[in-house]
C-alpha cells in the first residue's frame, strides 16, 4: 500500500473491487427500510464452499443448490426433500445462526433428513459453504436476509 497517498490506494482498491465478476463482493446495496450495507462474500471463502459443497452437499441439494424440484411436497416417507439453497428456495428466511446450526446438528431432531455435518466440517469450513450459497442470491433476497438476520442479533 502506498502510504504517502492512502486515500488513492484505498480508492484504487474500490475500483479494483467494482470491476469484478461475480460472485459479488464489496458491493453497497440497499434494505427494504433503506439502510446501506456492504455485501461482501470473500472470493476464497466462496472458492472453498463450493468444494465443500460439491462433496458433501451437492449429491442432495443439486450441483447449483437448485434441490429437488418437488422440495415443497413431503415424500414417500413423510418428510420434506432436500430444498434449494441457490436463492430459489426459503434458506433466506433463516438467520445465520440457524443456517449454521442446521447444517452442523442437521433435522433429525425436528424430524428432517438433514444430516450433522458437525463431525466431518468445522465452523470455518460451514460458513464457506453458506457463503458460497448466499453469493449465488440475488441482492433483494440477500438484503431481506440480512435484515432477518440483524433482528435475530437483537434479541
Ligand atoms: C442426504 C441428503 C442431504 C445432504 C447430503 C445434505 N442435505 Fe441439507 N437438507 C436435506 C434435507 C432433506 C433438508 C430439509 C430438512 C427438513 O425438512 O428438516 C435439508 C435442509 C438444509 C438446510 C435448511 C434449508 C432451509 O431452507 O430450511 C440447509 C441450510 C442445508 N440443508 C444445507 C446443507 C449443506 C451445507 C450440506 C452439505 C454440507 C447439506 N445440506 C447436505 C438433505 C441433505
Amino acid at each position: 500500500m502506498n502510504s504517502r497517498y492512502p486515500i488513492f490506494s484505498l480508492i484504487l482498491l474500490l475500483l479494483a473491487a467494482c470491476d469484478a465478476p461475480e460472485p459479488v463482493k464489496g458491493r453497497v446495496i440497499t434494505t427494504q427500510s433503506g439502510e446501506q450495507i456492504n455485501r461482501h462474500h470473500p472470493p476464497d471463502l466462496v472458492a472453498q464452499g463450493g468444494e465443500i459443497f460439491q462433496q458433501y452437499c451437492a449429491s442432495c441439494h443439486g450441483k447449483n443448490g437448485e434441490g429437488d424440484p418437488e422440495w415443497r411436497k413431503r415424500g414417500a416417507d413423510g418428510l420434506f426433500p432436500p430444498p434449494p439453497l441457490n436463492g430459489t428456495g426459503h434458506a433466506w428466511h433463516h438467520p445465520m445462526a440457524f443456517l449454521q446450526n442446521r447444517i452442523k446438528n442437521g433435522s433429525a431432531a425436528g424430524g428432517g433428513n438433514m444430516p450433522a455435518w458437525g463431525s466431518k466440517l468445522n465452523e470455518k469450513e460451514i460458513d464457506a459453504v453458506i457463503a458460497w450459497f448466499q453469493s449465488q442470491w440475488p441482492d433483494q433476497l440477500y438484503a431481506a436476509w440480512y435484515e432477518i438476520d440483524q433482528r435475530a442479533l437483537r434479541r
